[in-house]
């Protein structure tokens, strides 16, 4: 009679029991603010001078081009969600609210789901409406701390104003506020970079991006370092920058896992890590970039790019539901080139598991493939890389040139692909 009890009982539970062992399909979500009150001279993101800019257009057609794009990958759970841009905190709150709202009746959006936004430290007045309206992690756009270099690149914040956001947005979201910094900018020191290192510990929370000031082809820079009146710094002082940025950080306990990111252990970026592992994402907004899988075949990634302009973008959307401009399958070959170029910039590289979870059975080929390959022991001899049951990674030493590996362990993977 018990056992018969036991056995109604697990019946009773069984479709409940299977339910929680189901695999939702899931995906994580980036939004594409394209606005910006001020146009920085190095910048070539996708952005367009407007001081408020469509506001209610624009979300409206956020919304529903995010619908169409959950509907056509039959998403199910989302896994993070990114607000980027542009100036996204140029955005009303309400938008955050629609975009949240809406995701929550097409799928399930967990409690914990992780919520980011890029603000500009000029908004730092409205972070509290921000957290309010569902955000739970800042990237604070500092650059640096000083005024004559935030002059130069026409930022729309002081050094003042960087330290108050800092302040405002470690109290509203501690252990989950980010800052960009910017490095190798004219007239840095190694010296004047240590203090302002220190400064800029001291006062950060728990995550720091750190990027290598890059001149960008047809930027207001790019024209000044031609024409001679911005100078950068060479080649080997940028590198002792990036040195003396990671000892100032791991000192204080904000630790490299990815080549430009930096985090208090636990305070990883989760939407960047789910990029760099070759998560799903559903781009939206002008110019937004996806890769996407169709319930017909979900071993099929497919990479669409939305257009760019935002005007020509919404007409788009409001005539079909979605502002697609270009959208093609991407082949293993690909894909796994991406992978390789993106997990080897993280701490924990290529991690077989996975590879496995993507490419079932990739393991098993490379593993021998980078045994026997003489380029890769050469890496692993001059300790740059490490190769073991887990996977392939880049030693320390190894992330502080990962470029140049990045080639050779291409070249590796090339050889498999033509033989
Ligand atoms: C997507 S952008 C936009 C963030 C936000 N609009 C802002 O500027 O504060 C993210 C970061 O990329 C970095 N970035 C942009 N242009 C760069 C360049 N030319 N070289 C290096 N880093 C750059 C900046 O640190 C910036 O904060
Ligand atoms: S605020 Fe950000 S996106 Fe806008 S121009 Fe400056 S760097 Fe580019």
């Amino acid at each position: 009679m018990a056992a018969q009890r036991n056995f109604t009982t697990l019946l009773l539970h069984l479709p409940k029991q299977l339910n929680a062992m189901r695999s939702y399909h899931k995906s994580s979500i980036y939004v594409h603010w394209p606005y910006c009150t001020k146009l920085c001279t190095y910048c070539n993101f996708n952005k367009y001078l407007s001081a408020k800019g469509d506001d209610v257009e624009m979300q409206k057609c956020l919304v529903l081009e995010l619908e169409t794009m959950i509907r056509l990958t039959q998403t199910e759970e989302i896994h993070s969600v990114y607000f980027g841009g542009g100036t996204p905190s140029l955005a009303g709150p309400d938008t955050v609210v629609a975009i949240l709202n809406s995701l929550a009746q097409l799928c399930n959006v967990p409690a914990d789901v992780e919520i980011s936004l890029e603000a500009n430290p000029s908004e730092w007045h409205k972070f509290q409406d921000f957290k309010l309206a569902g955000i739970n992690r800042l990237s604070i756009g500092l650059q640096c701390l000083v005024d004559r270099d935030l002059l130069l690149f026409n930022r729309s914040h002081s050094r003042e104003c960087g330290l108050k956001a800092l302040e405002t947005g470690r109290g509203l979201f501690p252990g989950r506020t980010s800052v960009d910094v910017l490095f190798g900018r004219p007239s840095q020191t190694l010296e004047s970079w240590r203090e302002e290192l220190k400064e800029i510990t001291k006062a950060c929370d728990s995550h720091v991006s750190l990027y290598e000031l890059t001149v960008e082809q047809g930027t207001p820079l790019a024209r000044s370092v031609k024409n001679g009146t911005v100078m950068l710094p060479n080649e080997d002082l940028v590198a002792d920058m990036y040195l003396t940025a990671l000892q100032e950080l791991s000192r204080n306990n904000i630790h490299r896992y990815e080549v430009s990111n930096f985090a208090v252990s636990g305070s990883e970026c989760v939407h960047n890590m789910h990029y760099w592992q070759g998560g799903e994402y559903i781009g939206i907004g002008p110019g937004a970039h996806s890769r996407i899988s169709l319930p017909a075949n979900r071993s099929q990634r497919l990479a669409v790019v939305h257009t760019p302009e935002p005007k020509r973008w919404m007409k788009q959307v409001l005539a079909y539901g979605c502002g697609t401009a270009k959208s093609e399958h991407l082949s293993s070959k690909a894909r796994i080139k991406e992978l390789i170029m993106t997990m080897l910039r993280t701490r924990q590289g290529m991690l077989y598991t996975v590879l496995d979870g993507l490419f079932p059975g990739y393991s098993s080929s490379a593993h021998d493939l980078f045994r026997q390959s003489d380029t890769i022991s050469g890496l692993v001899e001059e300790n740059l890389l490490q190769l073991d049951e887990r996977g392939l990674r880049a030693t320390d030493a190894g992330l502080n040139v990962v470029d140049s590996i990045v080639c050779d362990v291409f070249d590796c993977q090339d050889q498999a692909y033509d033989s």
